[in-house]
């Protein structure tokens, strides 16, 4: 495994549609490897494949219950809404209030190929509508009902890097 160099919010590849995957070959599973390795060092709960500079539909996050890989994730169904705190490792610094569905059905692949559903809600759906979203060049910066300043007060728990 190795570590893949983040790219920030100044570069242009996390304003482009990311491809879907066709091949789940070792150079699939080295990439997720490295993914997960790297996400995990920069204390992040989610990181898309555009992040590291690779323009294919695949994400990985961890919202404290393990790791979960999704090769061509897609949304399903949303339901409800939340408010809370976002941060993103491409945008290094920074936070901000962004309302998300409080529940996402969506499925997707797994490194073999083999597809899956998931029902998430609270952290979890929010994690997979960010990640998903960098996979349509879309960051939370975009969406944000307002920036949140570093000496204001926690404004939730449950705050992530993502
Ligand atoms: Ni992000």
């Amino acid at each position: 495994m190795a570590l893949r160099k983040i790219v920030c919010i100044e570069d242009e590849l996390l304003r482009k549609k990311s491809r879907p995957v066709e091949k789940f070959d070792e150079k699939l599973h080295k990439l997720l490897d490295d993914m997960a390795e790297t996400m995990y060092e920069a204390n992040g709960a989610g990181l898309a494949a555009p992040q590291v500079a690779v323009l294919r539909r695949i994400v990985v996050m961890d919202c404290g219950d393990g790791l979960i890989e999704m090769i061509n994730p897609q949304i399903l169904e949303t339901e409800g809404e939340q408010d809370g705190p976002e941060g993103c490792l491409s945008v290094p610094g920074r936070r901000g209030m962004v309302k998300r569905p409080m529940k996402v059905r969506a499925k997707f692949q797994d490194r073999n190929g083999e597809w899956y559903e998931i029902e998430a809600e609270e952290l979890l759906a929010r994690c997979i509508m960010h990640e998903t979203d960098h996979l349509d060049g879309r960051l939370y910066v975009d969406i944000m009902s307002r920036e949140i300043f570093e000496d204001e007060e926690e404004p939730e728990a449950g705050e992530e890097q993502k």
